[in-house]
């Protein structure tokens, strides 16, 4: 049996599918290329037949990701599989990965369907794609709940059909490891041509035993894990990729298996996921949580001073963490910027440092803390770069008692800079006002967090909205020493997207009326 286990990453797809803001293309382009550069094998981009935006960041993706294969799911239905190879056709090569639901209870409540039929729609389903690709992923929705004999019967008729890798998906996350790693077991002591096929397995987390389920596949045989990075996805997510890629190195010994990830990667990657898709991770998560590598109890600490196997069966290095570095603001130089870059491993050969750092500077005025990300997306996006914003903060005062609070701003629209005061409930209520106002913006706020960034005296506050705007949801974040500026400049991130869409709307109507 082949000792690689493939690496499918679905947080484009099944992760960003549970997000309470959507990610627009330019950010799903920068997640690809950091799990490209993670080595993920096969990146899922998304659901085309969803929506035109999916569709356009799946076919950005497969044009711009070289090293990882991008894959785009679909159902079992002919115009949704023709939808996601018209959005893969850019890549030289790629996979569509075609679904349909296999237990009772799907079958029979959801399709309302015979089982006959459901396995004459997935075989057709996968000759549907094999006309488009050599590489077809099939999976049988909620395989974990499926009898048997009736996964074993889809599983060879998807085979036959020209499916290469079979999914089998614990879409309720409902089984217990050993049982699921029966599941598998038995699909490769039963379906006879199970060999011309990879075994994957795509495990939920609604019980906590994703990771441990999809470990006990592998072991059974399984050489494809889906997953997604900090556990993102539907529900209480998916499958955690860092453990799943952790667990396979540090045990090595006892598995005899590897995977092509880059171990060192997964601290930056899990922090820009986590940052661009405005979830936080738990401190206590294993791998990526801030406490995962720190130890508090005395005699911990004194079996680590004397010798670092007592309490860690990993190194922090190992994961790519490192001594914090220095914050990039406004105030870094060009020689910190190249550091970085250096430090992330670009060379000055692939980037001018010149343009990318007059780059630099303009979000750094805009964003406060420039991250190593926000760099690596400076510098792919050298010839994307987004206009200037249209609404900006120039000038904000704040009294705040413990009654009322006035606030007074100058903001520039466009050319011109406009001033408002407000009386509040408290500070940033009034700095709301005084924007809405100005901008002839009102928004609906769905959420509003605020949260410490960086550490000590260089810390700074985050604010995070997601706000609610024609039906349609916009995550804006704003990064300040003084946390009322950043509520404000979040506010303002949203209404300067909501803007550009609104003119792009504007554009498209008057060409078309033309
Ligand atoms: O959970 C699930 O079953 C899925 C399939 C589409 C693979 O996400
Ligand atoms: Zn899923």
């Amino acid at each position: 049996m082949k000792d690689q286990v493939i690496i499918f990453d679905t947080t484009l797809r099944d992760g960003e599918q549970a997000l309470s803001a959507s990610l627009t293309v330019k950010e799903k382009l920068q997640i690809a290329y950091a799990l490209e550069r993670l080595g993920v094998d096969v990146i899922e981009a998304g659901f085309p037949v969803s929506s035109p935006g999916d569709f356009e960041s799946v076919q950005t993706i497969a044009k711009h990701i070289k090293n990882s294969r991008v894959c785009a799911l679909s159902r079992a239905v002919a115009k949704d599989i023709d939808a996601a190879a018209e959005s893969l056709k850019v890549a030289d090569a790629f996979r569509i990965h075609t679904f349909i639901s296999t237990s009772t209870v799907h079958v029979q409540d959801k399709l309302r369907r015979s089982y006959d039929d459901v396995i004459d729609m997935g075989v057709a389903a996968v000759k549907c794609a094999r006309n488009y690709t050599d590489d077809v992923e099939f999976s049988c929705e909620d395989a974990g709940r499926t009898p048997i004999d009736n996964l074993c019967r889809m599983v060879e008729a998807a085979i036959n059909a020209g499916a290469n890798t079979i999914n089998i998906p614990d879409t309720v996350g409902y089984t217990l490891p050993n049982e699921f790693g029966g599941i598998v077991a038995q699909l490769f002591d039963r379906v006879p041509n199970i060999d011309k096929a990879i075994i994957s397995v795509h495990c939920h987390d609604d019980l906590g035993m994703s990771v441990a389920n999809s470990m006990a596949a592998v072991q059974a045989g399984a050489r494809q894990v889906e997953a997604t990075i900090n556990g993102l996805g539907e529900r209480a997510g998916n499958c955690s990729l860092e453990e799943i890629a952790m667990i396979i190195k540090t045990r090595a010994d006892f598995l005899g298996v590897h995977t092509n990830i880059k171990h060192d990667e997964i601290h930056r990657t899990s922090k820009m996921v986590s940052q661009l898709c405005n979830s936080p991770i738990q401190a206590n998560k294993a791998i990526v949580g801030a406490n995962a590598f720190s130890h508090s109890s005395g005699i911990h600490q004194d079996g680590m001073l004397k010798n670092k196997n007592t309490y860690e069966i990993m190194t922090p290095e190992s994961i790519g963490l490192k001594n914090q570095a220095l914050n990039l603001t406004s105030r870094s130089g060009r020689a910190a910027v190249k550091s970085h870059m250096d430090t992330l491993g670009y060379t000055e050969k692939e980037y001018d440092l010149d343009e990318l750092y007059a780059d630099f500077l303009k979000l750094a005025d805009r964003k406060g803390q420039v991250f190593d990300y926000d760099l690596e997306a400076l510098m792919h996006f050298a010839n994307l770069r987004e206009e200037d914003d249209f609404f900006k903060l120039n000038y904000l005062s704040v009294q705040s008692g413990s009654i009322m609070a006035t606030t007074s701003i100058k903001l520039q629209c466009g050319e011109e800079e406009k001033c408002e005061a407000a009386v509040g409930n408290g500070p940033v209520d009034a700095l709301y006002q005084c924007i809405y106002r100005l901008t002839g913006y009102d928004i609906v706020l769905d959420k509003f967090d605020l949260t410490a960034k960086g550490e000590g005296e260089d810390g700074l506050g985050q604010a995070d909205i997601i706000a609610n705007y024609k039906g349609r949801k916009y995550h804006g974040t704003g990064l300040a020493t003084d946390i009322v500026e950043a509520s404000g400049q979040a506010l303002l991130h949203v209404i300067n997207s909501i803007h550009r869409a609104d003119k792009i709307a504007e554009i498209k109507e008057r060409t078309a009326t033309v």
